[in-house]
């Protein structure tokens, strides 16, 4: 079988503040065309593994691989190949969508030519067609969110971490950026995302990692976690039967 090398590889990735390890040990690949969920309850260490991931945050130890790419050796290389949408973004108010895209078009350094074009594509991608010339600050929360999502695609990112894409997005905002994502994975992009809700991981991930306490206790496709629930170990067993058995809608917080 062919092997595809990996477009986001994290191996052994430690934080640690003070004595306290937020992240302690994760290892994980996804592989061009995959969405990888990143599964588990408020303070495993998703969003600090994710911002080491995009260079924001400086690791313990550890390695982080984008495109083949070291992120502490080659940052911008790595950086190219590389969309973050943060779970709080910032976006400044006072530009408009098209504003605020071709600013940060120009950060990733995409020249005049073609950016107009790709930023429109964007934009009509992520149904914000007929907001282009309109201010951000005009914009709902569930706009916002696919204004940033618009950005993170922009320069044609290989690979795309995004923290918590679905929280307070209407049933229609989330099945777009569901399509979204089954769209450019089929492009070949990769797509690592974090979540609290199974329900979330399981419709839309190829493959799912449940971090607790900053370790990886469970990983494989869904069905494969489902077999995992025959295990021995008690707290794991109780996850996987409830990831099983539960209602699908059931927040991961409450089961551990
Ligand atoms: N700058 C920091 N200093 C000290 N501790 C921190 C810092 N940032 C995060 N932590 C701690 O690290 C742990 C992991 O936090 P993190 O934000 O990565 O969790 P998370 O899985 O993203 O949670 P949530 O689902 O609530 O977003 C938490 O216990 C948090 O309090
Ligand atoms: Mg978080």
């Amino acid at each position: 079988m062919l092997r595809v090398s990996p477009m986001i590889s994290i191996q052994d990735l430690v934080k640690q503040y003070g004595k306290f390890t937020a992240v302690d040990g994760v290892s994980l690949d996804v592989s061009p065309g995959e969405i990888h969920g990143f599964l588990g309850p408020n303070g495993a260490g998703k969003t600090t593994t994710l911002r080491m991931i995009a260079g924001l945050l400086k690791p313990t130890s550890g390695r982080v691989l984008v495109n083949g790419h070291d992120v502490a050796t080659e940052p911008e290389a790595a950086k190219a190949s590389l969309g973050f949408i943060p779970d709080r973004p910032f976006i400044y108010e006072k530009l408009t969508a098209g504003e605020f895209l071709r600013f940060h078009g120009g950060l990733y350094g995409l020249g005049e030519d073609g950016l107009d074009g790709r930023a429109r594509e964007m934009l009509e991608l992520f149904d914000l067609g007929r907001w282009e010339n309109e201010l951000v600050e005009s914009f709902s929360h569930g706009m916002k969110q696919r204004l940033v999502m618009s950005a993170a695609f922009l320069h044609r990112p290989r690979a795309v971490v995004v923290d918590e894409p679905m929280v307070g997005l209407d049933p229609r905002g989330a099945r777009l950026i569901k399509d979204v994502f089954r769209t450019m994975s089929a492009r070949g992009v990769a797509i690592l995302m974090s979540t609290h809700t199974l329900e979330v991981a399981q419709e839309m991930c190829d493959r799912i990692s449940i971090i607790l306490k900053g370790r990886i206790i469970a990983r494989g496709t869904v069905p494969e976690i489902r077999a995992m629930g025959d295990g021995h170990d008690d707290h794991l067993t109780s996850v996987f039967l409830k990831l099983t058995g539960g209602s699908g809608l059931q927040e991961i917080d409450e089961i551990i």
